[in-house]
């Protein structure tokens, strides 16, 4: 039976709630990505007649009532602007990511002719953002999961840049023998036993929990940019997480260590330099 969508609009706002935290915003974003329509489309057409019957949006609200994230049912997110794919293979990018972008960004002048290594690449977003402002650096992206590894190829793809950004299978830097000139990840980072919310457990789990404390991967690359003498490394990390990255540095030579925050204050990732002479 059709039904008005301005009636829709309020069926699907009631259904969410007590489920989402903004059930009239959701239901709003649903039913606009279920109509292939915009904003303005929505405001202006509550009075168009849609069919509440149809299997797919009550798939979609159904999913959504159990918290699955409306990301991977639209297979839309935005970051840093603009539009990726995404579905159940990779992380749902964060906006906290964002920082990431900016803070190597300030570091790598847009003449600079480098190689840039990115591990956990997920979904894309950090290289191909990185690549669209860096138009001479190559970059190397690993991911040890092959779901990730193809929503970052459709992303690669779908932005032109598959000759720039090499996408490989591995575990941290083992599939990397070149020279790095730049090491970035938003690594996994949360505590295998830590409580997390529902809506978390849709997403890959090897893209969540970084360990039994949770920082062994930054870890690990940290001891990497030695190993390998990789000059810049920017890196996102846990909020609790800043002490440890300093106790780990203790012992080794740091030409500097900058931490920055995410919109809500919270230690987010560090940026380390070393001159490793
Ligand atoms: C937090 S997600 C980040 C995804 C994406 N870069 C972003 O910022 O949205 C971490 C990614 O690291 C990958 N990963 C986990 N362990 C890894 C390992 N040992 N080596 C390479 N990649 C790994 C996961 O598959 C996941 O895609």
């Amino acid at each position: 039976m059709p039904c008005r969508l301005s009636e829709l609009y309020t069926d699907v706002t009631a259904a969410l709630g007590g489920i989402v935290e903004f059930p009239r915003r959701e239901a709003e974003l649903l039913l606009i990505a279920y109509l292939q329509k915009d904003q303005l489309y929505f405001i202006t057409h509550q009075d168009a007649l849609i069919d509440e019957n149809d299997p797919k949006l009550i798939e979609w609200i159904e999913k959504r009532k159990a918290n699955v994230p409306l990301e991977y049912l639209t297979n839309r997110v935005s970051f840093y602007s603009r539009e990726f794919y995404i579905d159940e293979g990779a992380l749902i990018p964060r906006p906290e990511t964002e920082h990431l972008i900016d803070e190597v960004l300030a570091r790598v002048s847009t003449d600079e002719v480098i190689t840039v290594v990115e591990v956990g690449v997920g979904s894309g977003i950090i290289s191909i953002m990185l690549a669209l402002h860096l138009p001479y650096t190559r970059f190397i992206a690993v991911d040890i999961s092959p779901r990730a590894l193809a929503v970052a190829r459709r992303n690669i793809e779908a932005f032109g840049l598959s000759a720039r950004i090499e996408l490989r299978e591995g575990n941290l830097l083992s599939c990397v023998d070149e020279k790095i000139d730049f090491l970035v990840s938003n690594p996994p980072y949360i505590a295998h036993d830590a409580s997390l919310e529902s809506n978390l457990s849709y997403e890959p789990q090897n893209a969540l929990f970084g360990g039994t404390v949770g920082d062994e991967i930054i870890q690990r690359l940290l001891a990497e940019v030695y190993v390998r003498k990789i000059p810049s490394f920017v890196c996102e990390m846990g909020y609790d997480q800043r002490q440890k990255v300093q106790e780990y540095l203790k012992p080794f030579a740091v030409q500097s260590l900058e931490f920055y925050k995410d919109l809500a204050s919270f230690d987010r990732g560090f940026s380390l330099k070393v001159n490793h002479e």
